[in-house]
Order: structure tokens, then C-alpha cells, then sequence
């Protein structure tokens, strides 16, 4: 292993513990929701949970903390799969109180990164940059900075000399001479943790609020003749903040726009992917081709060489390697074996699992239905509760019928069957292996292998009837 460099300052000689508080316990009223507002999704994902993700590749998440509060179980169970800690903030009073209820929690940490939960595209690269400066150069309070085209609304960064900073002023406390500034608190900190803990008590609520502003963090270490630094974010857009829906929507594209971009790099064809909404979540193998206006939702996966067509929509479902999705398919939670063709207007409800090679028309319906390798339902179909063989072939218009008002059957269709049109199948039922059931059957009980069944009035000639009623009708004028 390679010695340590030597150390400029006993800061860099022992390692430094890090924690990441992410604050998360605002209402965010100007959202005007019943949500609270880290839950508002982009690029499909809540807010926090983008923030948390971003944090987990600088630190373990034993280190990283999210502080809630205002609907603190729903923003809990929203990010508790990640692993990361809660510290509770029972009561909003601001960004600098949030962290005075830390104190605790981040007691026997060396350095403290404060991210927002409501800056959801931040980078782990960013971050990682902020510390490593901040701790470089020894600093109390570090602030991620930039210039967005449109300041307003955002803390303004008063410089004192190069990259030392007096102090940070909210956008309504400016001086004329201030709003001149472009230059922007991002809502992102390193602290050193001794520097700010102990100074969080004289924190006031002299302000237009009547909060605790952590801002007021810099001005307070610099009368202390702390290091106070500003660095530049390298990309405005990571920093941007969501107050309002229209930021929502702005930084929602502004995703989408990333993942099309790396989904590209990657090999995938997207043709005009400023039409089509891709979740972040969502992975998408090479060489496949995404049409005009599709939608790929959730955790979805989309195999090597797959077509997806326009209109399409899918939702947490595993689409395999070189199926066919024509266009305007609905597609929930279900699984696609390779080699599959659906659509156009196929209509796939959860639990839908489609074998390879199997075909599923227009204007077909499944639900918890599973058609094995091979199989056909082409046109006009229900198939719900059905387990189907392979190369079986469900004639159009084929419906299981699968409730009975209270309750739901299963319809079994063995290998090699073949369904003749418009025939329903009452369930529970089961039609043995390479049976064959005749067009227009109404099936109520279970049909041996390899038998015929045929379920219809049978076929009445009454000789020459249309004419006679022609005639009678000619003879009443
Ligand atoms: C804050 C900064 C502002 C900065 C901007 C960047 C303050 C006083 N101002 O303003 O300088 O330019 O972020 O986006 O800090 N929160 C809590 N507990 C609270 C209050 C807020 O956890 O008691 C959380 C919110 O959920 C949110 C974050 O802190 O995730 C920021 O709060 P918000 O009210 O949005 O602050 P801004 O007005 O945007
Ligand atoms: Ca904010």
C-alpha cells in the first residue's frame, strides 16, 4: 500500500468522519399539495430518494440521515428501503433547527454535508468535490454555489475576498445593492461538525420567517474568523431547487433528458426522446428501439434488441430480448419472454407472464394470465386467472369467463389446444391437451385431451323463409 502523502495539518492525518444530513422535513407550501413535498416525483422517483441514492455513493448508509418531519411516516417509508437513518424534526422551524435536532444523532462525526431534499439532481461527483475542498483547505462551512439565469427566490452569497464568504442573504432580506448578486446558495453545505454545533444555539428567529436559517451559519462563523468558502457547482441544473410545480416540471425534464441521453450512450435507439418519458429506474438493453411518444415507467426492463412503438406505455414490467411491441400497448407489471410480438393495442394487466415466441393481437386484455411458449391469442380477447400451454391458439373473441359476480376461476388450457372463435370459457375449467373446441362454444365443464367439444345451438336451414316473408310483405302494401 502506498504511504499517505504528509500531512499539511493534523485534519488530514486521521481519517475524518463524514455524515450526510439531507434535510426533508418542510411542508412545501408553495407546492399548494397534500403532499408533502420530497414525495413529488421526478423522473419518476421522489425527490428525496434521488437525493438519498446521490448520497449513498459518497458515504455508507449507516452515515447518511434524512431529517423529517411534516408527514415524517410517509416520507420514512418512502426512502426506509435504502437504508438510510431518520432524525426527527417534530416540529418545522426552520432549516437551522433541523439541524439543532441533529445534534444528537451526529454527535462523534468530524465533518457534516447538509443536502436538500427538495435538490434532487445533485451528483455523488459534486459532493464528493465539495468535501474533499472543504476539508482540504480547512474550512468551517463550505456552500455549493452558481449562477442560474434566474436567481430569484434563491439565498444570495455575499463574497468578502476570493473564495471567503461574509455571509448569505435570503432572498428577502436583500439590500438594493444585493439583489444585484447572481450568485446562489445551493442549499448545500460541508460544516465542520465542532464549528456548527456549537454555535447553533446563537442562531435567532429575527427574520422575515421567524425561522432558524442555518444561513446564517456563515455570517456567524466569519465574526469568529472562521473559513467560510464558496465553490461553484460546475452545472447550474444540479443544484436547482423545487419550490413550485413549473420547477417540478422543468427538472422532471431535465432528468428525463439525462437518462435518454445515457440510455443512448449505451447503445439504445431513441427516436425523438424529447417525446418520450423514461424513469429513472427504468434499463433498456442495446441495440433495442424506442418509437415517438412511448412511455417507460417504474422499474421496467427492456431487453437487447427489442422494438417498443409508439404509444406504448410500460409500467414495472421485464420485457425480454427481441419482442415486438406494436403500437399503443399497455403493458403493467408482466413479463415478456424473448421473442415475443404484442399489440398494437394490447392491453397487458399485472401478473400477465407471455412466452417466448408467443403472439398477443389487437385489442387483447390479459390479467394474472400466463400463455405459454408459442401460443396465439391474435384478435379481440379476455383472457383472465388463465394458465395456457404452448402452441395453443385462442381463436378471436375468445373471453374466459373468470367471475362469477363474488368470485374468481382459473381456466386451464393445455399444450397444443386449439380454440375456435368466439368461444367463452366458463371457469373453472379446463380443456385437456390438444383438445379442440369448436367456434361459437360455450364451455362449462372440463374437456377431455384430444376430444372435440362443441358448445352451440346447432345450425337450423328453413328453406326458402326470406323469400315467403318478402313476398307476404309485398302482398300487405
Ligand atoms: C433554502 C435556503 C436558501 C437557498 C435555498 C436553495 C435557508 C433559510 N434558505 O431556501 O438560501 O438558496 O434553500 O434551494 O436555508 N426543511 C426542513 N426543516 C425545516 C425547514 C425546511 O427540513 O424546518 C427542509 C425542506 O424540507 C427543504 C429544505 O429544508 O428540503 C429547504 O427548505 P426550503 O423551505 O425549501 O428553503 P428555501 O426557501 O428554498
Ligand atoms: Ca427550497
Amino acid at each position: 500500500m502506498a504511504k499517505p502523502k504528509a500531512a499539511r495539518s493534523s485534519r488530514a492525518t486521521a481519517p475524518r468522519k463524514v455524515a450526510i444530513a439531507i434535510l426533508a422535513a418542510g411542508k412545501g407550501t408553495r407546492l399548494r399539495s397534500k403532499d408533502p413535498k420530497v414525495l413529488h416525483r421526478i423522473g419518476g422517483r421522489p425527490l428525496l430518494e434521488h437525493v438519498v441514492l446521490a448520497a449513498l455513493n459518497v458515504a455508507a448508509a449507516k452515515d447518511v440521515f434524512a431529517i423529517v418531519g411534516h408527514e415524517e411516516e410517509r416520507v420514512r417509508a418512502a426512502v426506509q428501503h435504502t437504508g438510510v437513518r431518520f432524525i426527527s424534526q417534530p416540529e418545522q422551524r426552520g432549516t437551522g433547527h433541523a439541524l439543532i435536532c441533529s445534534r444528537e444523532a451526529l454527535r462523534g462525526y468530524d465533518e457534516v454535508v447538509v443536502l436538500s431534499g427538495d435538490v434532487p439532481l445533485i451528483k455523488p461527483e459534486t459532493i464528493q468535490r465539495l468535501l474533499d475542498f472543504h476539508t482540504s483547505k480547512g474550512a468551517s462551512m463550505t456552500i455549493l454555489t452558481t449562477e442560474p439565469s434566474d436567481s430569484t427566490g434563491y439565498g444570495r452569497i455575499v463574497r468578502k475576498s476570493g473564495d471567503n464568504v461574509a455571509a448569505i442573504v435570503e432572498q428577502k432580506a436583500l439590500n438594493p445593492k444585493q439583489q444585484k448578486i447572481k450568485e446562489i446558495n445551493s442549499g448545500i453545505y460541508a460544516f465542520s461538525a465542532a464549528d456548527l454545533f456549537s454555535r447553533l444555539d446563537r442562531l435567532t428567529t429575527d427574520n422575515a420567517h421567524r425561522e432558524f436559517y442555518l444561513t446564517d451559519m456563515a455570517s456567524l462563523l466569519t465574526k469568529d474568523k472562521k473559513k467560510v468558502l464558496a465553490l461553484r457547482a460546475a452545472d447550474a441544473h444540479e443544484v436547482l431547487g423545487v419550490n413550485t410545480r413549473a420547477e417540478l416540471a422543468q427538472l422532471d425534464a431535465e432528468v428525463r433528458r439525462r437518462k435518454a441521453s445515457e440510455l443512448m450512450s449505451e447503445g439504445t435507439t431513441i427516436f425523438y426522446p424529447e417525446t418520450c418519458v423514461i424513469d429513472s429506474g427504468v434499463s433498456v438493453g442495446p441495440d433495442a428501439i424506442i418509437e415517438p411518444f412511448v412511455q417507460l415507467l417504474g422499474n421496467s426492463t427492456i431487453g437487447e434488441n427489442t422494438r417498443v412503438a409508439s404509444y406504448s406505455v410500460i409500467t414495472d414490467s421485464d420485457i425480454g430480448a427481441n419482442v415486438t411491441i406494436r403500437p399503443g400497448c399497455i403493458i403493467t407489471e408482466s413479463a415478456i419472454a424473448s421473442g415475443a410480438v404484442l399489440g398494437p393495442y394490447a392491453h397487458l394487466r399485472p401478473g400477465s407472464e407471455i412466452g417466448e415466441n408467443a403472439h398477443i393481437g389487437n385489442f387483447v386484455e390479459t390479467k394474472k394470465t400466463k400463455l405459454g411458449k408459442g401460443s396465439k391469442a391474435n384478435h379481440l380477447t379476455y383472457l383472465g386467472d388463465a394458465v395456457i400451454g404452448e402452441n395453443v391458439n385462442v381463436g378471436a373473441g375468445t373471453i374466459t369467463c373468470n367471475y362469477d359476480g363474488v368470485n374468481k376461476h382459473r381456466t386451464i388450457i393445455e399444450d397444443g389446444v386449439f380454440v375456435g372463435s368466439d368461444s367463452t370459457l366458463v371457469a373453472p375449467v379446463r380443456i385437456g391437451k390438444g383438445a379442440y373446441v369448436g367456434a361459437a362454444s360455450t364451455v362449462t365443464e372440463d374437456v377431455p385431451s384430444d376430444a372435440l367439444v362443441i358448445g352451440r345451438a346447432r345450425q337450423e336451414i328453413k328453406e326458402g323463409w326470406a323469400k315467403s316473408r318478402r313476398e307476404k310483405r309485398g302482398a300487405s302494401k
